[in-house]
């Protein structure tokens, strides 16, 4: 079959592999009908999240039709149009039984204490398998293939996979409630998503910060207040409109390949630059960048800073955006000072998505306005490098191997 192949920092190919089969019996084989492009394979090809073995196929989301299952897939008909959510989960250790999929005891070939286990990452994360492909194994498959209802598109459904959980998970993480006001940094396709999470969590108003006008566009058609911080000081903005106090609730949806301004008033006041380099030679030793393309973001904890600096006194801040182990300079000092919450990361995918697939088939939210782009397999090379570039109109990027 063929697959996006990750070979090494800022080399991924598309391979002809062998095709995944059944090897435990809660595994399903399922034939990929749409997959997509996350910002956490960014960090992946960029080299900001490192121990990518290779030969590990990319890609953690996708939606398909189940094609073969093991003895212990007892709910799964072959023909079953499912959503495969990013995390895998066992279903009945104590974690996955409270929710927390994505610290499943039982998941990560490396051991309960080994981290998430997610499709198509770094060694320590199983490696699996990802589902940039035609085919995926799917271990717990009874557990992390949910069924699309009727009615609801491949398209529709793809965001369910991981982005739209995600994006609500952070809108949980960051204790949203009733009125708040709240600050979502990133508008890539998961700060999209935060926007409209937090805003049927019941925020009252909700702020998006970025530096792409039209990811920042985007988002004012969802609800969003649009603040681009090349052109004006995001934490003096959050303060000025919030009658002096700063936003109740901080989503971070960029994480590590955080940048810094490029030009106005925040580039005299963002993180030093020395300070910048420092760190990313700490995330990113190996990186993948090649002229203009996979270049690791300049200031990993610029928008760290920007969240801490900017939330009112006492507020909540919820990580989402990826901070890889080998990250270590959150601005603790800042954040303990003002009384601050946080509360981060891996998204339990599975928790979420039978209720957001209902939001999704009761028409309460149509994610496809968020997705902008559609390429068939054999582009997928070229679909990573324009996301990477982040060019004007590419929000989220839909692969169609069917
Ligand atoms: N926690 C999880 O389970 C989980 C799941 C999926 C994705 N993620 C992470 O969420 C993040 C966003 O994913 P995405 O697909 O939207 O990626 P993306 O790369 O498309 O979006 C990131 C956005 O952040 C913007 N940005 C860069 N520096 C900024 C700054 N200093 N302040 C504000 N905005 C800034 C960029 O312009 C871009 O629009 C990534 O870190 C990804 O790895 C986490
Ligand atoms: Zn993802
Ligand atoms: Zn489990």
């Amino acid at each position: 079959m063929k697959a996006v192949v990750w070979h090494g920092p800022g080399d991924i190919r598309l391979d002809d592999v062998s095709d995944p089969t059944i090897q435990e019996p809660n595994d399903a084989v399922v034939r990929i009908t749409t997959s997509a492009i996350c910002g956490t394979d960014l960090h992946m090809v960029r080299g900001t999240m490192a121990g990518m073995e290779p030969g590990t196929v990319l890609g953690h989301e996708a939606v398909g039709v189940v094609e073969e299952t093991g003895p212990g897939v007892r709910n799964l008909p072959k023909g079953t149009r499912v959503v495969i959510g990013s995390t895998v989960g066992c279903g009945y250790c104590s974690y996955c039984r409270s929710g927390t999929y994505s610290q499943c005891d039982n998941a990560n070939p490396n051991g309960r204490n080994a981290g998430t286990a997610f499709f198509g990452g770094p060694g320590p994360t199983g490696p699996f398998d990802g589902m940039q492909a035609e085919y995926v194994r799917v271990p717990f498959a009874n557990v992390g293939a949910v069924p699309v209802p009727e009615g609801v598109t491949d398209e529709q459904a793809i965001m369910v996979s991981d982005i739209f959980p995600t994006a609500w998970f952070g809108g949980r993480l960051a204790e949203v409630g009733q009125g708040d006001t709240v600050a979502v940094l990133g508008a890539g396709p998961v700060g999209q998503f935060a926007v409209v999470s937090a805003l049927l969590q019941g925020a009252g108003r909700v702020i998006v910060v970025d530096g792409v006008p039209s990811r920042l566009e985007a988002a004012r058609r969802l609800g969003g207040e649009a603040v681009d911080y090349n052109a004006e000081d995001p934490v003096q903005v959050l303060q000025e409109i919030t009658g002096g106090s700063g936003p109740d609730r901080v989503i971070d949806a960029v994480g590590v390949d955080s940048e810094r301004p490029k030009t106005g008033p925040a580039a005299e006041g963002a993180e030093p630059a020395e300070q910048a380099e420092q760190e990313r030679a700490q995330v990113a030793p190996d990186s993948g960048q090649r002229g203009e393309q996979w270049e690791p973001g300049d200031g990993p904890s610029q928008a760290a800073l920007w969240a801490v600096q900017g939330i009112a006194k006492a507020g909540t801040i919820g990580v989402i955006g990826v901070y890889p182990q080998t990250y270590a300079t959150y601005p603790f000092g800042q954040a303990f000072m003002k009384n601050l919450t946080i509360r981060t990361g891996n998204c339990p995918h599975r928790r979420y998505i039978p209720d957001l697939l209902r939001l999704v088939a009761s028409g309460v939210v149509d994610p496809a306005t968020v997705m902008t782009q559609h390429e068939g397999v054999t582009n997928a090379i070229e679909a990573y490098e324009t996301f990477d570039r982040r060019e004007e109109g590419w929000i989220k990027t839909v692969l169609s191997t069917s």
